[in-house]
């Protein structure tokens, strides 16, 4: 006859749990880029927060449905968009050669406000790639579609 297990089962409060440190990850392969976007990608995975209801994706889809796309996009360079990285006031970001002001969508992120904002005012593309590419930005986000990026 086996003894029963001693230990008691991990505690299910996920959210509460400390993220384990990330042992030499095996997802973050970047080796080029000397930017500051470099992410801990594993890490970063373990950052997923628990949203309220209100801003739950189906919160999201709804607000979104709401928002009227713009009837003319604009050229935006990246040094204007740099200009909105405060999220008091207005963030931009740039996924894929276009330009989204994702003030509304903060709140709304599942990765975090905070993991959002590392995509503030720049372009977003890679890192966005590398934590969740199979996102599909364009129906999340058409109506946020503010423009789309020129070289300076
Ligand atoms: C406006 C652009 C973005 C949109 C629309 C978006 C959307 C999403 C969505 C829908 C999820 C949930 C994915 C799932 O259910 O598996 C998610 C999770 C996440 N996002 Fe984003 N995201 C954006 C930008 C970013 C950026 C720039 C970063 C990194 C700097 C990031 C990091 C993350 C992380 C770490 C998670 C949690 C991943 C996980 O649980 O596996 N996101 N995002």
């Amino acid at each position: 006859m086996e003894a029963p297990a001693a230990t008691p089962a991990p505690a299910s409060a996920v959210a509460a749990a400390e993220p384990a440190a990330a042992p030499g990850s095996d997802v973050s392969e970047s080796s080029d880029s000397s930017d500051d976007d470099e992410l801990d990608v594993a890490s970063l995975k373990l950052q997923r927060v628990a949203l309220s209801p209100a801003y739950s994706q189906l919160a999201w889809s709804r607000r979104v449905s709401t928002i009227p796309r713009r009837p003319q996009l604009k050229a935006y360079t990246l040094a204007q968009v740099a200009q909105h990285a405060d999220p008091a006031r207005s963030v931009w970001m740039v996924l894929r050669g276009k330009v989204y002001d994702v003030t509304e969508y903060l709140p709304y992120h599942p990765g975090g406000k905070a993991t959002l904002l590392r995509g503030a005012g720049k372009d977003a593309t890679k890192m966005y790639d590398q934590v969740h590419a199979f996102v599909n930005a364009e129906t999340l986000m058409g109506p946020l579609c503010i423009g789309h990026l020129v070289p300076e």
